[in-house]
């Protein structure tokens, strides 16, 4: 007899308790928790050897003296998409579970297909979202490139882990995991318990056939994919695809990897063709025109491993209104507002009476604080209404009391902006150690505080 089991789950942290609290005893977050209707429970062995088959041996590991074990046999399946590969740490781990996030509409599913279409290997993309017509005329959108890419509209764990041992692919696509119910527990597709039973049993066969398995997440309106963070211990990667809907550029950044680094991002480019790898960073997020405006600026950032020059911009006007209004796209608003503090306390610049708008090309967003010494000098050139010459660009984090810190390898900044043909770079004066300045034909000027860096540009 199946018992039928009901259950409350925090949707934060996915703990569960048998009564319903109004604050999660685990990680205290107050309304979180929910109920929710769990039936057939099956063991996991048992579970496995339903879409096995009976006759299917279901792996039994024992203990294994460490240098016994098998080094050397990790496969990657090297797809023709660069960026991709880079963000994995060169290419998809026979084996991996990979959970790609992000908003809807950012173009998860085209990425995917991409790859699907073509990577040359035997795809299943399984679709829980689209009808085959769908993601055929997207497919065609695409470039249709090859036919081992095999579409299976299913949300059934049990049906497409049977399709999926028979088809033998080298690649399964789940498009999303939040569509998919398993037929062992009965609770609705995309609530936690749901989730977190598919995800499971999509680990369980990526382990047992060594078959790599991507999952689509969508994420949630504060910004974490599939609910709670449990779905991001269970796989090996988590990808977050982002960019700004309203432009074209996307990033592929890496929040997890188990076989590489999380330090790589990707970039591309949404066309009317689908996505493009953008290897060349920095000439699209510099504006094209020559004419010197103020309140703009350039930053030598460096996003991932990869220098960036990204264009700055602000607009500082006087406040209309009682409460000036601050905005920021692509860099954090705290961050700006201390900037802004730093600037009026050391510099006596009259912040408080202006709106402040702050924008950063191509609907990129940058956590490097490099980027500060751009937009400090952004927000005064705005204010002063005095251009910076276009051929300078800036790398430096600005410190509380006003003074210019030095950051991460500097080296890599001067040389993208010497080879985009920048004539000056402003840097901290405590980041010059072991610097070479003479090997670039860039002038680099050093600074120690907010009060060099104006009469350095603006005097
Ligand atoms: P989609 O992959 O459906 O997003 P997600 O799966 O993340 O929800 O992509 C959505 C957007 O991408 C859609 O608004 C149209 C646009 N798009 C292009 O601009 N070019 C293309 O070649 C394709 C396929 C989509
Ligand atoms: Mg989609």
């Amino acid at each position: 007899m199946s018992k039928i089991k009901k259950i409350f789950v925090c949707s934060n942290c996915g703990v569960s308790s048998p009564k319903w609290m109004g604050r999660c005893s685990s990680c205290g977050e107050w309304n979180t928790i929910v109920e929710e209707v769990i039936q057939h429970e099956t063991a996991p062995e048992e579970r496995s050897r339903l879409w096995k088959g009976s006759n299917g041996a279901v792996r039994d590991p024992k203990p294994i003296a460490l240098p016994d074990v098998q080094t050397g046999t990790t496969r990657r399946l090297i797809t023709p998409d660069g960026e991709l590969n880079r963000v994995l740490g060169g290419g998809i781990v026979s084996g991996s579970l990979i959970l790609i996030g992000g908003q809807p509409g950012i173009g998860k599913s085209t990425l995917m297909l991409q790859v699907a279409l073509r990577v040359k290997a035997k795809i299943l993309y399984v679709s829980g979202e689209e009808s085959e017509e769908q993601i055929k005329m997207r497919a065609d959108r695409l470039g249709n490139l090859q036919s081992n890419c095999f579409l299976l509209t299913e949300t059934n764990t049990s049906k497409i882990l049977t399709h999926a041992v028979n088809l033998e692919p080298d690649l399964v696509i789940i498009d999303s995991i939040q569509t998919l119910s398993s037929p062992h527990i009965e609770s609705t597709p995309g609530s936690i318990s749901q989730v977190r039973e598919c995800a499971g049993e999509l680990q369980r066969f990526a382990k047992e056939t060594n078959i790599p398995v991507f999952l689509i997440g969508h994420i949630t309106k504060d910004g974490s994919i599939a609910g709670p963070k449990l779905l991001e211990h269970i796989v090996d990667a988590v990808l977050q695809f982002e960019g700004d809907r309203n432009y074209t550029y996307r990033i592929l950044r890496t929040l997890k990897n188990r076989f590489g680094s999380t330090d790589e991002l990707g970039i591309y480019e949404m066309q009317s063709d689908g996505l493009r790898e953008v290897s060349n960073p920095s000439e699209l997020l510099l504006s094209q025109t020559d004419e010197e405006l103020s309140g703009s600026t350039v930053a030598a950032t460096i996003e991932g491993l990869r220098p960036m020059l990204i264009e700055t911009q602000a607009l500082v006007s006087t406040a209309v209104f009682g409460t000036p209004q601050r905005t920021a796209t692509g860099f954090d608003l705290r961050r700006l507002s201390m900037l802004m503090a730093v600037l009026e306390k050391r510099g006596g610049f009259p912040f408080a009476q202006n709106d402040v708008f702050l924008n950063l090309a191509g609907g990129i967003r940058v956590d490097d604080p490099a980027i500060d010494l751009a937009i400090v000098s952004a927000l005064i050139s705005s204010l002063q209404d005095v251009a910076v010459p276009n051929h300078i660009c800036f790398a430096g984090e600005v410190g509380l009391s006003g003074e210019i810190r030095s950051v991460n390898r500097i080296d890599q900044r001067i040389q993208e902006a010497d080879r985009l043909g920048f004539k000056q770079i402003y840097i901290s004066k405590y980041n010059t150690k072991g610097l070479d300045t003479k090997k670039y034909n860039i002038e680099v000027k050093t600074i120690g505080k907010i009060e060099e860096l104006y009469r350095a540009l603006f005097e």
